[in-house]
């Protein structure tokens, strides 16, 4: 089966980068990115790529050489549906904030609704895939809606989740470690559908890295995936408490065990807690669904990795105000970074939400810099955690151009995301504009511990 039409549903941080380059190294297929979400379709068709809504190094200038050729963007969904040969749906899929699972199950409401679109348009045979990260056993029930609400058109349902990181979005999907297809082995039909998509991938990835399994494992290894790589960070954040009251530290202890070749170096990076839109809502998921199959202790094991995340932002939070002679209030703090992990724009989950609630619950004034987060996502991120009123947030927070106007006058700083430019800055200079003594909290172990202190800062880093 030859492809020519894909379609993509959900315009995100998965959908549009992904797409932009299948449609870069497949010039032969048509690729149509659709979104419900018309600010953000808009974004993407602006006629400055630099303005796309994502920010990833490397993806305006694909997204340059391919739109309005063999990339589009647009709100039609129906039609897109309806030209498509392949359909991959790439909308989110947060916690459930209501209901059966309240924070914890995924909520599959915008998964269901594609469904049931693809169901109404559909006028001939369709591949669907899952490149949202899903609940195991969701392709049953997507099956389960094709085929009762369609108009008696065959379906084959694949799962192909997706292991880019952001930031390296593009780096991830040009040489993957893996893809993953899962799909409906025992029939020949379904053999069919996964090779239409290994072929898809063929084009650029070498086919010993292309692996296919039945849908559930495919399903169940995107969240194994997230939950080991958080459980990484968080097995490391856990010993850099400990590092920090026996004297050892933990950039050398992670060095010496990641040089385990059984171990491995990557991931042990201690932090300030990890964020994203993922590695928390699909460890919850993990937990909820160890819980539905009434796996107490498998459940409990996957919710400690989230436990520990928790605590670690807190810590790190409540230190500040220890350090500050337990007092922050009114104190100006500037915070460095918002963004969840560097060379992104996304902040979701990101620590440095919760240390700023947390330092605004004690009065602090807090002063924010990031190369790449607006002011109205930042006081959109305050909002959303609902501790203040929208006017406390905007009297509490002010966002500012650079490092330089943040920490000028300020009584402390936190370095919360481990963008490059924090550490070419003129850290003499910051010193000298702040009040003294002058704080400096190190929530990435970016910054040179001895020099800092030599420096004359009151220097604090994770894990030292
Ligand atoms: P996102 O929120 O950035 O994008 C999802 C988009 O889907 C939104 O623009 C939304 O408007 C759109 N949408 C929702 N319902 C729709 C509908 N019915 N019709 C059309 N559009 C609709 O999310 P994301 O970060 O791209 O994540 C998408 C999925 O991929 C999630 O399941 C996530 O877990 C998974 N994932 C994300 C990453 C990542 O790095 N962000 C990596 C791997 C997997
Ligand atoms: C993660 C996975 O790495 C991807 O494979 C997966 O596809 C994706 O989740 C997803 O399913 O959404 P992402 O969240 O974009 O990707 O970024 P990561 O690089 O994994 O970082 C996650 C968080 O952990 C960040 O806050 C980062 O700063 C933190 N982290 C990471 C550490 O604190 N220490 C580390 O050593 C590594």
């Amino acid at each position: 089966m030859k492809i020519k039409n894909i379609c993509c549903i959900g315009a995100g941080y998965v959908g549009g980068p992904t797409m932009a380059v299948i449609a870069e190294k497949c010039p032969g297929v048509k690729v149509t990115v659709v979104d419900i979400n018309e600010k953000r379709i808009k974004q993407w068709n602006d006629p400055d790529v630099e303005k796309i809504p994502i920010y990833e190094p490397g993806l305006s200038s694909i997204v340059k050489e391919t739109r309005d050729k063999n990339l589009f963007f647009s709100t039609d969904v129906d039609k897109a549906i309806d030209e498509a040969d392949m359909i991959f749906i790439s909308v989110n899929t947060p916690t459930k904030t209501y209901g059966i699972g309240k924070g914890m199950a995924a909520d599959l409401k915008y998964i269901e609704l594609c469904a049931r679109q693809i169901a109404a348009v559909a006028k001939n045979d369709k591949i669907v895939i899952e490149k949202s990260t899903l609940p195991v056993r969701t392709a049953a029930a997507l099956k389960n809606i094709l085929d009762n609400t369609g108009n008696g058109v065959k379906y084959q349902i694949l799962s192909n989740p997706e292991f880019l990181a952001e930031g390296t979005a593009v780096e991830d999907l040009k040489s993957p470690d893996r893809v993953l297809i899962g799909g409906d082995i025992e029939s020949e039909e379904g053999r069919e559908a996964m090779e239409a998509l290994v072929n898809i991938y063929a084009s650029w990835v070498p086919k010993e890295k292309i692996l296919t399994t039945n849908v559930w494992s495919s399903e169940l290894s995107k969240l194994t995936a997230n939950a080991f790589l958080a459980q990484r960070v968080s097995s490391i954040n856990a010993i850099s408490e400990l590092c920090e009251k026996t004297g050892a530290d933990v950039n050398e202890v992670a060095k010496a065990v990641g040089m385990d070749s059984r171990v491995g170096p990557k991931f042990l990076k201690a932090s300030v807690g990890f964020g994203g839109s993922c590695f928390q809502k699909d460890i919850l998921n993990l937990v909820y669904i160890a819980r539905t199959y009434n796996l107490q202790e498998v459940a409990d094991y996957w919710e400690q990795v989230i436990i520990m995340n928790d605590h670690q932002k807190r810590r790190f939070a409540a230190n500040m105000v220890q350090t500050m002679y337990n007092t922050v209030a009114g104190k100006k703090i500037a915070i460095l970074g918002w963004a969840f992990k560097k060379d992104t724009n996304d902040t979701r989950e990101s620590a440095a939400i919760y240390v700023a609630d947390y330092l605004l619950n004690e009065q602090a004034e807090i002063v924010v810099y990031d190369p790449k987060v607006t002011e109205e996502q930042i006081y959109s991120d305050l909002d959303y955690l609902g501790s203040r009123s929208g006017d406390a947030n905007r009297k509490g927070v002010t966002v500012v151009k650079s490092s330089y106007e943040a920490c000028d006058n300020a009584h402390a700083i936190a370095v919360l995301t481990e963008w490059d430019e924090f550490k070419q800055l003129d850290w003499k200079k910051i010193y000298d504009q702040m009040l003294k003594p002058a704080f400096l909290f190190d929530g990435r172990r970016l910054l040179e511990p001895k020099t800092k202190k030599e420096i004359g800062f009151e220097f604090y880093a994770i894990g030292n």
